[in-house]
């Protein structure tokens, strides 16, 4: 912002608050969670969602297992009312949960409210009337304080008196005073103080004390003071559930639910993916998913997040950013060339130690959980372009193609296929990173051709002795070699036809994963006795002899190919 535009702004005020404990505590169980996707979530989207929509909406929440959910505003408009009529009606409120209904406190709202949730099993009513300054002098015309407290003790009495018109319906009272986030907090305390002596709740039969963090107007610490501050003051505390409504306007409704609950809040209110009003709602499946990242069970489940994603982007026709916490496209991937070394180097390392103890810590670099529990594979860990590295072309030739490459190996073809994403500026695909690696590894046959090759042991122990045939340069060449064995052999063949000028230095072979079964992949590493270097090749072929001999070649022609 520009300085004359900054003058317009003013700090927020702190809470008095010097023996704070909140900082000292840790989060060591779930809250209560409540849904308010259907209500919040829905009244934010360009395009609410249809009745059809929300049904289908609401079976999914119950599915992740929330036992409370905004499903509404029913008195707002029709649709919403027909809508809980059908959830009531039809009976698709499973018995374990509960659906909770929002109206502004005023009179006939709240009668039609109590229409509309009759004969559900069980039911949250949740009034709310705004009470910050800010609201009180602008929307409310300078009403004073008095004003605003009436107005939901006025509520609070209609509801009492209306519980009892609907007795096939439990009802569940909640207070909220929407705009907490920047009312006084003595305020604040004396509205909620007035409905708990007017719903007198109990240990058994609690209310809801909802303290909204409407609009973000400062920091998660400040949040956490005013949440804790209400804990200490609020009357009966024993006999409430306090709870959280984060919004996200300073990116920051995470943050301020956790250290609300630290605070000493027992309940959240938020959204899948923090869909809501401007920035958004709380983002529920980051809380939980934190929460279980730290050995924390929750009650919900996340584990087939890209299904529940689709469901959501369909519905509400919002999308989830790449770079979302957790469900994003991009949240689990590596590009980066020293990222993708070290997250290789965890998933081999995990992979032999949970041999030993299946139950070892979770622990991969760069990876705050094993995707795999919120149902993503491991396919799109790393991905290839100009920033990425050996390990993570290795990682992807073995885990996407079968190929273990050799160790020493990995600098050679990295190099030539980072260096080809580079030059394409763009990434590379799996497949294409398989064909770059077949085309310019395995199985080459230029300038020398393996034409025929078959192997009789010898009358010697241990000797066996090869008949082959290459092509070179036009030529065809044919001849015999001996040795302990099938490589050993053609290297004495190629000696005796002249080329003696490598020796091979390394060898490895191995079934070929992902490819035919009948499949093997060898590598051999040659280094030339003119200048030293060294060369590794690929074969591919059923037989693993074969497959060796092919790499050779391949070994020897890129060598040759390079001089
Ligand atoms: O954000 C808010 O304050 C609300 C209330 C109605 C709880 O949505
Ligand atoms: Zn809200």
């Amino acid at each position: 912002m520009k300085p004359e535009s900054i003058r317009k702004y003013r700090p927020f005020p702190p809470v008095s608050l010097p023996d704070r404990q909140w900082p000292d505590r840790t989060i060591t169980q779930a809250p209560i969670w409540c849904s308010v996707d259907l209500r919040d979530g829905n009244q934010a989207l360009p395009q609410p969602m249809s009745v059809e929509e929300k049904l289908e909406f609401f079976d999914v929440l119950c599915g992740v297992g929330f036992k409370q959910i905004e499903v509404g505003f029913p008195s707002a408009a029709d649709t919403e009312f027909n809508f809980l009529r059908r959830l009531i009606d039809e009976d698709r409120i499973p018995d374990d949960v509960t659906i909770q209904v929002l109206v502004q406190t005023r009179d006939h709202l709240i009668r039609r409210t109590f229409e509309a949730i009759d004969g559900a099993k069980r039911a949250i009513v949740h009034i709310y009337n705004s009470t910050s300054p800010l609201q009180r002098r602008v929307t409310f015309g300078d009403a004073s304080r008095e004003q605003i407290r009436d107005i939901a003790v006025e509520a609070a009495k209609l509801v009492k008196e209306l519980v009892p018109t609907i007795p096939r319906t439990e009802v569940v009272l909640q207070y909220s005073p929407e705009s907490f986030s920047d009312t006084e907090l003595d305020f604040a305390l004396e509205c909620c103080n007035a409905v708990i002596d007017i719903w007198q709740p109990t240990a058994e039969k609690k209310m809801i004390v909802n303290l909204p963090d409407t609009v973000q107007w400062t920091t998660p610490n400040i949040h956490a003071d005013m949440i804790e501050w209400m804990c200490r003051h609020l009357k009966n505390r024993e006999s409430l559930l306090v709870s959280l409504h984060t919004h996200n306007d300073r990116g920051t409704g995470t943050a301020a639910t956790e250290l609300g609950l630290m605070a000493g809040a027992d309940r959240v209110e938020g959204t899948l993916f923090g869909n809501g009003e401007r920035t958004g709602n709380l983002d529920i499946v980051n809380v939980a998913l934190n929460m279980n990242s730290h050995g924390i069970p929750t009650g919900l489940d996340f584990s087939d997040l890209p299904t529940l994603r689709r469901v959501y982007e369909r519905v509400t026709r919002m999308t989830v950013g790449e770079r979302h916490p957790y469900v994003g496209e991009l949240v689990f991937t590596a590009f980066s060339g020293s990222h993708q070394d070290a997250i290789k180097k965890g998933f081999d390392r995990r992979e032999r130690e949970t041999k030993e103890n299946p139950d070892i810590p979770w622990g991969v670099p760069y990876l705050t959980i094993d995707p795999q529990d919120v149902g993503r594979s491991y396919e799109a860990i790393i991905r290839i372009n100009s920033q990425s590295g050996k390990g993570g072309i290795a990682y992807v030739l073995d885990r996407e193609h079968g190929f273990d490459l050799p160790k020493t190996m990995h600098p050679q073809v990295g190099s030539y296929i980072y260096g080809h994403a580079d030059a394409e500026g763009r990434e590379l695909s799996n497949d294409e990173i398989g064909e770059l690696f077949f085309e310019k590894f395995a199985n080459l046959g230029s300038p020398m051709n393996l034409v025929d090759f078959e192997l009789d042991h010898t009358e010697k122990k241990g000797e066996v002795v090869c008949h082959a045939a290459i092509e070179l340069n036009g030529e065809t060449v044919r001849g015999e070699g001996r040795g302990n064995g099938p490589i050993n052999a053609f290297v004495h063949f190629l000696e005796e036809a002249g080329h003696k000028d490598f020796k091979v230095t390394d060898y490895r072979s191995h079934a070929l994963r992902g490819g035919s079964d009948a499949d093997s992949a060898a590598y051999v590493q040659i280094q030339s006795l003119v200048d030293s270097s060294l060369v590794w090749g690929c074969g591919i072929d059923p037989s693993i002899e074969m497959a060796g001999l092919k790499a050779l070649v391949s070994a020897w022609n890129l060598q040759h190919a390079e001089a």
